[in-house]
């Protein structure tokens, strides 16, 4: 088991190893007292593995009660957190209660943000179930439900105040879910960690699995420690995401996020060498690591067509974007471009 604490506007710990849901009603008693929870989980996630929780909670006599919606992306939505929101106050849940959010990304972006929403905050547990929220989106605090104009428009940063990552949960993943976690570490290992990339660019990363969690989560700390609120450091966890975005909406989301993400980093890799942004070519590098991890990694669409989708993405701020590019595996930085000249850019690949 490893613990790593994060120091952000809230300090709590990831805690991180294999069959240890049974910590989770110590810990609520601790940092709780006797505090009601709202298990907030999806269809998936409820028929596999709800059980086990509930019955952590019943033994240590944790009054509790379970919130579950229809799993996927669509369910990342206003009308699924206010459902949760009224369901709460139906169920007269005080600012003293606790919210958990058990299963991947789309489970904790919701629970996050109606935590911070029902009653002006409430408290909120992060129990990833997925590899990509274990090492991405159950960290740091960012928080959203989606809009009819596009992802994540509405949000709020919210750290939880514990999360807990019982790795023997990821077990039940399909293989294409699990490859998408794989393409955010990978990403990790490509922007700060080349001891990690190296570690994972062959595959077979399942024996290791805790010790990867753990080295993905402190470099996601070390980054939002110094910029929580997305001002600079933290936009180099975007690198790849762009392009991804683009990707995705161009699908219609039929193409996965982690997938997208994968092509993502491949493109901005390519264009980073091709336009001299970067002195060498790493896309076949990032590309043979990616394959090795069961991602798809060629782009169906041209540039052009990306170049339209990239230049309406949210994360572009006025007139310019932070177009992070590799300076090599291990190291990337954040490269101020004009949204012309990047879309130039993009069509010219
Ligand atoms: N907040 C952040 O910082 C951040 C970062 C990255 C991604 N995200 C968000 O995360 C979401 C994607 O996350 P995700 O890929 O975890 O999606 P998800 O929550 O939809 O989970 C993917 C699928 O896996 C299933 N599942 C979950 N746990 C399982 C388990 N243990 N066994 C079997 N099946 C399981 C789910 O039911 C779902 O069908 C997106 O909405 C994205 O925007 C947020």
């Amino acid at each position: 088991m490893r613990t790593v604490n994060v120091n952000a506007s809230k300090n709590y710990d990831v805690i991180i190893g294999e069959n240890i849901l049974n910590l989770l009603p110590q810990k609520i008693r601790e940092l709780f007292g006797n505090a009601k929870v709202m298990a907030v989980t999806d269809s998936n996630v409820f028929a596999l593995h709800y059980d086990k929780i509930k019955k952590e909670l019943d033994e240590t006599g944790i009054e509790s009660d379970v919130f579950v919606f229809p799993a996927g992306e669509k369910s990342k939505s206003p009308e699924v957190l206010f459902d949760l929101l009224e369901t709460l106050a139906e169920k007269h849940f005080s600012k003293s209660d606790v919210l958990l959010a058990f299963g991947g990304g789309v489970t904790g972006d919701l629970t996050g943000l109606a935590a911070s929403l029902f009653l002006r905050g409430v408290h909120i547990v992060q129990m990833p179930t997925t590899l990509l929220s274990a090492v991405d989106s159950s960290v740091g605090g960012k928080t959203a439900v989606n809009l009819k104009a596009g992802k994540n428009l509405a949000g709020v940063f919210n750290q939880p105040e514990l999360v807990l990552c019982d790795t023997k949960l990821l077990d039940t993943l399909s293989d294409e879910i699990f490859a998408d976690g794989m393409a955010e570490v990978i990403k990790y290992g490509v922007l700060a960690d080349e001891n990690l990339f190296d570690k994972v660019k062959n595959g077979n990363v399942k024996n290791d699995i805790e010790e990867i969690i753990a080295r993905c989560v402190e470099i996601k700390r070390d980054i939002v420690s110094v910029d929580e609120f997305d001002k600079g450091k933290r936009q180099l966890l975007n690198f790849g995401h762009t392009l991804a975005h683009a990707i995705e909406a161009q699908s219609n989301f039929e193409i996965s996020h982690g997938t997208a993400v994968a092509m993502g980093m491949v493109k901005a890799a390519e264009i980073s060498y091709k336009n001299k942004l970067t002195s060498s070519d790493f896309s076949e590098e990032i590309e043979a690591a990616c394959r090795k991890n069961n991602l798809e990694t060629l782009c169906p669409y041209s540039t052009d067509i990306l170049a339209k989708f990239a230049s309406s993405d949210k994360k572009i701020s006025g007139k310019s974007i932070s177009f992070i590019v590799p300076e090599r595996i291990g190291k990337c930085v954040g490269v101020k471009l004009g949204v012309e000249e990047f879309v130039k850019m993009l069509g010219e690949n």
